[in-house]
């Protein structure tokens, strides 16, 4: 089966074509963060304007790049939810107007599934059950999976998400968007003893997760070093790296908690905020001390794309589900 997929939810248009038999055989990726950054985070009306611009030319050119025809494809899979109404109304429109006129199945894709699922697209991939990770712009999540479609929420974040507090922080210190590349890249140049910021939630029972502490945290950190005649680059890349630090060692915990509680050793690690160095090296380093596997899907993975969502919707075809033409979007949606 040869499935196409879209991914228009936030600021990426992304298209992909999955074959069950030989895997993912390309994918392209249109990224409007250009066309976002000057106003410091993602306009929704704009960026449903430019997925309706660059859809229907990012098909054909995956098409084109599979050397493959329109004809060649079994079905379509959107992303239908959750995240900008707009957004991925104009990716469901495209989908589903191709499928009907190709008279081919449909299947509208939760976004934190195709997340999710991400690291199948790689070579080695992990086998269920497992433990996932999902930390995104939206999403902080701590997921049993015990197969497709299978999923047991066990932590959720009660505030902002881990990738939200990192663009937070980010527009805090003036370092624009997104923000966590930005955070992540000067914290590089960051001293690790000069400020210690809290763990939040580790001392209570249970794997939810809260992080707009944090922010403040950072925000009166920052104006105190103001106070003081000391807002520097260093003392910014200082902020950078105690922040990264505290949201990797919280993560790292509940993460540890949670293989415990479930009696796993397997540990998937996926969303926007998985690309994260400092995150990658404390989980890693939990999972090599618990002799279990850590999988991330690669870095291109981490953050939106068609791939995850052509994955997704080829499973669920394979599987006989698809919709009728009246299922378009689900902006709230929960896994
Ligand atoms: O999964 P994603 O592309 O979109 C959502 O579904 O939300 O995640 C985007 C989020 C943003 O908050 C971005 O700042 C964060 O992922 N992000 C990172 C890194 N790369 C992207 N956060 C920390 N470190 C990174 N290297
Ligand atoms: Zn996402």
């Amino acid at each position: 089966m040869i499935v196409l997929g879209i991914e228009s939810s936030c600021d990426e248009t992304g298209v992909a074509i999955y074959d069950t038999d030989k895997g993912l055989v390309t994918h392209t990726l249109y990224t409007q963060m250009a066309l976002h950054a000057e106003y410091g985070g993602v306009v929704p009306e704009l960026a449903s304007r430019d997925h309706i611009r660059k859809l229907t030319p990012l098909i054909q050119q995956t098409l084109k790049q599979a050397n493959l025809d329109q004809s060649n494809l079994n079905g379509i899979a959107y992303t239908a939810g959750p995240g900008l109404i707009g957004a991925l109304l104009a990716g469901a429109s495209v989908a589903r107007s191709m499928a009907f006129a190709l008279n081919i199945p449909a299947v509208g894709v939760h976004h934190m599934e195709g997340h999710l699922l991400a690291p199948m697209l790689e070579q080695q991939q992990p086998q269920f059950p497992f433990i996932c990770l999902l930390v995104s712009g939206g999403h902080s999540m701590i997921i049993r999976v015990d197969g497709i479609g299978r999923y047991k929420l066990l932590g959720d974040t009660l505030d902002d998400a881990a990738g939200e507090a990192f663009d937070k922080t980010a527009k805090l210190l003036g370092l624009g968007y997104p923000g966590g590349p930005k955070v992540s890249n000067l914290a590089l140049q960051g001293n690790p003893d000069r400020y210690k910021f809290p763990r939040p939630m580790i001392d209570r029972p249970g794997l939810d997760m809260s992080f707009s502490g944090l922010k403040t945290y950072t925000l009166n950190t920052w104006n105190q070093a103001k106070k003081d005649n000391d807002a520097t680059e260093q003392t910014k890349a200082d902020i950078c790296r105690a922040f990264e630090m505290a949201v990797a060692d919280t993560l790292r915990i509940k993460c540890k908690r949670a293989l415990e509680q479930e009696n796993l050793n397997r540990l998937v690690v996926s969303g926007g905020v998985s690309a994260n160095r400092e995150i990658r090296y404390q989980l890693d380093k939990l999972m090599q001390q618990r002799k279990g596997e850590a999988f991330y899907p690669r870095l291109e993975f981490c953050t939106d794309n068609g791939a995850m969502i052509a994955y997704a919707g080829a499973q669920r075809l394979l599987a006989g589900q698809s919709q009728d033409l009246n299922f378009a979007t689900t902006p709230r949606w929960s896994l």
